[in-house]
């Protein structure tokens, strides 16, 4: 596979052919993602859960994003890397969103950014996209303004509140959006939007006619178990596999079974040894 770019993604959804998007917050996951032949890697913000242990995403700093973003970028040559924006670090002003997303593909090596909002977010993202930088959207559940939204609840359900969700789509387009995540919203109306707007739409919960979807490795390989929302498909259990492993580790450690004679170094002359006694 050779670099992933906008012009990919958007011959992809001329052609029909789904674009598939993951996670990853570092380079083993990177380089795996890599392998698969992914499209597309987000380094999300939802770290703040899988690899941070916090409970929203809302506390992740610039910082942290470019901690993650720079193992990622080194792991995976191939797919395209988005860089979250965290929360406070585009609401501000345009200046100040132009900044930060300059340091996360300055810093952290990243080949876009992804920004949540819609309508009202659409003149930053038009700002971002001037100053040289991809631009992806995400509307739908916005995990970063939760308490706004009341909690996780499937978006646009309502005629108004769909057609509102078309709007944001439709600004973000126009304001040079090369993509947008269509989180937790009814099927139908993610093939709506999907029908509607020119650039590729992901989906996490969007349906499935959406040109892409996108899953948190750590919900689909089994390694978050706090809670699964219902449009994850686990693919492996690798939690489950890990305590075996570790477990198996304890017991032969306890009964002297591990390390064995291929682990262990030896080379040491016999008299020297005798002396050394
Ligand atoms: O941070 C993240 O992982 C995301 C996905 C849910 C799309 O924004």
């Amino acid at each position: 596979m050779s670099k992933v770019t906008i012009q990919k993604l958007q011959k992809m959804k001329g052609q029909g052919e789904r674009i598939s998007m993951t996670t990853a917050y570092d380079y083993p996951t990177a380089y795996f993602v890599d392998k698969a032949g992914i499209e597309i890697i987000l380094v999300g913000d939802s770290l703040a859960m899988t690899v941070l242990g916090l409970d929203t995403t809302v506390p992740v700093t610039m910082e942290q994003m470019i901690h993650h973003i720079k193992p990622v970028v080194k792991g995976a040559p191939n797919p395209m890397i988005v860089g979250d924006m965290p929360f406070g670090s585009y609401n501000v002003s345009k200046e100040q969103a132009v900044a930060n997303a300059t340091r996360l593909m300055k810093e952290g090596g990243c080949d876009a950014v992804k920004l949540e909002g819609g309508k009202e977010i659409a003149g930053v993202v038009k700002a971002v996209v001037d100053a040289g930088i991809p631009v992806m959207g995400h509307i739908g559940l916005t995990p970063q303004t939760i308490s706004k939204l009341g909690g996780f609840k499937v978006q646009g359900k309502s005629t108004e509140a769909a057609e509102k969700l078309l709007a944001d789509a439709r600004a973000l387009d126009e304001a040079g959006a090369f993509s947008i995540v269509l989180e937790c919203v009814p099927e139908e109306v993610g093939r709506l939007i999907t029908a509607k707007v020119g650039i590729p739409t992901i989906g996490i919960g969007g349906g499935r006619y959406c040109d892409g979807q996108v899953l948190v490795f750590h919900d689909m390989v089994g390694l978050f178990e706090k809670f699964i929302p219902k449009f994850v498909k686990r693919y492996v259990n690798l939690g489950e596999e890990v305590v075996k492993a570790l477990e198996e580790f304890k017991r032969e450690v306890k009964e002297g079974k591990f390390p064995l004679e291929e682990h262990v170094f030896g080379g040491v002359d016999e008299e020297e040894l005798k002396r050394l006694y």
